[in-house]
């Protein structure tokens, strides 16, 4: 079912801040650049709900929208700036690690994942987290419209290959998107409402 209505909500300098509301919500992250604002006016069926850029962007806050009046989506920042270190902790900022650690509302986390490129060390990291940290998540491959349908079946492979590496058994349930050509929402918005529904 098409997203009927989608509204800015509320921003948040960190899960602290966050209000009690009896809504689910459903955390979109990934590395900076990845999609992740496009994708969500894509799901939203709107052009500018949030900011698309070509330069990355630097606000490091949390944004809520209202959908359906039945949901939150959550627009975490990208972990594409935080600096690595050697403690796993340190390396995504305390404001994406809190919310996806301590936010009860949270159903599951949408890692983005940029398919034109072959698995990369922060976003395998970043998996890495939320397995050690217990987050749920889900995967959705974005800007499939920019990569050969033979070249993303390889870098499809090569993801999964890295994460059986990392000793996952199951893999999550993966989403191929491309908000340009406005494909693979449905399919998103569809295990969001069994995620409320059931
Ligand atoms: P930040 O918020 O800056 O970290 O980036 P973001 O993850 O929100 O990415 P954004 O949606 O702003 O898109 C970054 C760039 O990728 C923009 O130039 C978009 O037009 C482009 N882009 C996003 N999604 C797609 C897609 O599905 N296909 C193509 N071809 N380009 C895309
Ligand atoms: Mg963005």
């Amino acid at each position: 079912m098409p997203v009927k209505t989608a509204t800015f909500d509320r921003s948040f300098p960190d899960v602290n801040r966050m209000d009690n509301t009896p809504l689910p919500e459903f955390a979109f992250i990934g590395r900076s650049n990845v999609g992740k604002s496009s994708l969500i006016n894509y799901l939203a069926n709107q052009k500018n709900l949030a900011k698309v850029s070509s330069k990355p962007g630097k606000t490091r806050i949390i944004n809520r929208f209202l959908m359906d009046k039945s949901w939150y989506l959550i627009d975490l920042p990208g972990y594409g700036f935080a600096k690595l270190s050697k403690r796993t902790r340190d390396q995504f900022d305390e404001m994406i690690t809190g919310y996806l650690q301590k936010r009860k509302n949270l159903i599951t986390a949408f890692v983005l994942i940029d398919l034109r490129h072959p698995p990369q060390s922060i976003d395998m990291e970043f998996i890495e987290w939320c397995g050690v940290s217990e987050v749920p998540f889900q995967l959705i491959f974005t800007k499939s419209d920019k990569v050969k349908k033979t070249e993303a079946q390889v870098n499809l492979e090569l993801f999964k290959a890295a994460m059986f590496k990392q000793g996952w058994e199951d893999l999550p349930t993966s989403f191929i998107t491309s908000s340009t050509k406005r494909q693979g929402g449905e399919e998103i918005l569809s295990f969001i409402e069994d995620c409320i529904t059931t």
